[in-house]
């Protein structure tokens, strides 16, 4: 790692995890940590914790963790090297020259130019005799001069090598240009133009550079937008289109949009909240970076049958947010780039009036329910109260429940009490097989038997804990952590997994460098980190260290003792058939 420890401690030394994890998740103090709700999965009570001595975050939902590094690779998509500059930015330190160009984070570099550069290129030749029919296009679709420079629109010629050969005369490598994926390589290994005679829409992160980029046919050959693939720098499905744009117009919504050319109608309308995923169905990803910047937003989809089918989908991954959720539906089968321009003039003030008289999901939803049903015929109005009997158990908010209880009883002419049984007696059987479910997994996750890292936990618990206390003693203790490395054998390691963490704890410690917080993630993968994070925020600081690492060494030692995890394993297996055969026999 190109990093120097120097930087790492300096670094580390004015990062505050606290801090850092507190411009992203609300923090309460809950003990010695914080807690608050993980911003990595959705949940609605809090099992996201921070521990500021340690430097540490760990969910116990999603067992996500790590220091203040792993923190902002996860949440911004960063590699390593452009998380540590973002912190160091943060703590306005300044990563040395060298550094910056290392590695993976130099082709990252390299590709964000390239993109910047073809980016430009693209615009530029709107403008070239070659670019003329792909301006009038964009004008064909009602596109002002102000909104074509807003979005960087461009075309790509139709010869192959136009770009390749620009982008190379200005020192970018035909490997650069194929990882950015603006070339593709011929059977004999030349790059050639991805996009060619196509209208371009720049893609851009939150930060303005530009990741990507969507080209649109002006023909009817298929496919109609071809996309930029994922490379080192891009995304599709933790991305979403326009919001470097949205994020600061937001105001609490966003619209979400199936299109770029709806995205783009939208903002030049004036609706400057809305986004759009690339290509894809929304993602949870999405789900949480939209989330982010506001609490509610408006699913605004093609009118079509996919359009709606994408509309269901998109809430049942946004309903566990807890974000507010509202569905417009564009009238006479139009998507929202459509119904503006037919309006001409009228286009904002009309697609404004659709958005002020949406309905919120479950509205939505029971409305395209009962569009199934003729409630006049009794049979099918019985299905269909079954039906939105489930839907509305469904809804974890009682007083909402209670709201569409009263609303489809009145308007279905049946008892209020009668329908509110229905929604129960669904109610109960769930919540008996969740807490059955839940129990489960309690019990598996003590016993260590669903622990995918550790597969050899189970065999030894023992063993398998005292290591866990040993290593978290390691990081927050440095005393100790000399102590330990020392006197313990990594030999003493019942679990593999342990063990290799060990290794390079001792390593480091022998080396004479501190192993405490921020600067574990150059050594350790995501999964090892979350692991390590666990550990601490688990193990309560110890007041005698010293003398808490010689007790769990002496458990290892007497472990050392006992069968091996083969060993265990073995006679585990060994068990199981005893006891099939002693199942057998009484059944005889
Ligand atoms: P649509 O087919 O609804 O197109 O695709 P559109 O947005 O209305 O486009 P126009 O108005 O005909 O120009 C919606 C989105 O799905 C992705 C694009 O992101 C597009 O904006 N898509 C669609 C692709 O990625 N590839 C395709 O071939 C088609
Ligand atoms: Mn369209």
């Amino acid at each position: 790692m190109a990093i120097t420890e120097e930087f790492k401690q300096e670094l580390k030394a004015r990062t505050d995890i606290a801090d850092v994890i507190s411009s992203y998740v609300q923090l309460k103090k809950a003990g010695r940590n914080l807690v608050g709700l993980c911003p990595f999965h959705n949940e609605k009570s809090p099992s996201f914790s921070v521990s500021r001595e340690n430097g540490f975050f760990y969910c116990f939902g999603c067992g996500a963790g790590g220091d203040a590094i792993t923190f902002i690779r996860k949440i911004e998509n960063l590699d390593y090297i452009d998380a540590v500059k973002l912190l160091a930015d943060r703590a306005g330190l300044t990563i040395p020259e060298d550094t910056a160009r290392d590695g993976m984070g130099h082709l990252r570099t390299r590709i964000y130019e390239a993109n910047r550069e073809a980016a430009r290129f693209y615009h530029r030749q709107l403008y070239a005799p070659g670019g003329k029919q792909a301006l009038e296009y964009l004008r064909g679709r009602a596109l002002t001069e102000k909104t074509i420079i807003h979005f960087g629109l461009g075309y790509s010629p139709g010869d192959r090598f136009e770009l390749v050969n620009y982008l190379r005369s200005k020192g970018f490598s035909n490997n650069e240009l194929i990882q950015a994926n603006l070339a593709n390589q011929s059977q004999r290994g030349y790059p050639f133009d991805r996009f060619s005679d196509r209208v371009m829409f720049p893609i851009m992160d939150l930060r303005g550079n530009v990741i990507g980029f969507g080209g649109r046919i002006m023909s009817d050959i298929k496919p109609k937008y071809l996309n930029t693939s994922d490379t080192p720098v891009f995304n599709k499905s933790r991305n979403l289109f326009a919001l470097q744009f949205a994020k600061n117009k937001a105001n609490g919504q966003l619209i979400l949009v199936e299109g770029y050319m709806d995205v783009i109608a939208l903002h030049q309308a004036g609706f400057e909240n809305a986004v759009a995923t690339l290509g894809t169905s929304l993602t949870q990803d999405q789900a949480m970076i939209i989330k982010r910047y506001c609490d509610e937003v408006v699913i605004c989809y093609d009118a079509d049958a996919a359009g709606q089918k994408a509309t269901q989908r998109a809430i049942g991954i946004l309903r566990p947010t807890g974000i507010k959720i509202k569905v417009l539906t564009v009238p006479n089968g139009k998507d929202p780039d459509e119904f503006i321009r037919s309006y001409g003039e009228q286009g904002s003030a009309r697609f404004r009036m659709l958005l002020e008289k949406t309905g919120n999901d479950t509205e939505y939803r029971l409305g395209q329910l009962r569009a199934q049903y003729n409630v006049e015929i009794p049979e099918q109005k019985i299905d269909f109260a079954n039906k939105a009997a489930q839907l509305i158990e469904g809804l974890d908010n009682p007083v909402e429940q209670d709201v569409y209880i009263s609303r489809l009883s009145r308007e279905l002419e049946i008892e209020k009490t009668a329908f509110k049984r229905l929604v129960e007696k669904n109610s109960r059987r769930r919540l008996r097989e969740y807490q059955k479910d839940e129990q489960r997994q309690v019990q598996a996750e003590m016993n260590g038997l669903n622990d995918r890292l550790n597969k050899e936990k189970h065999f030894n618990l023992r063993a398998a804990n005292a290591e866990e206390a040993i290593l978290s003693l390691m990081v927050s203790h440095p005393d100790a952590a000399s102590v330990i490395a020392a006197r313990l054998s990594p030999e003493l390691f019942v679990t593999g997994f342990h063990r290799r963490i060990y290794e390079v704890l001792k390593k480091r410690v022998e080396n004479g460098l501190e192993i405490t917080a921020a600067d574990l993630s150059g050594d350790f993968s995501e999964d090892e980190m979350a692991r390590i994070s666990r550990m601490l925020i688990q193990h309560p600081r110890e007041l005698q260290p010293q003398d808490a690492a010689m007790e769990y060494i002496s458990v290892l030692e007497e472990e050392k003792h006992r069968l091996t995890p083969q060993q265990a394993a073995q006679a585990d297996n060994d068990t199981i058939m005893e006891q099939l055969r002693r199942m057998k026999e009484k059944k005889k």
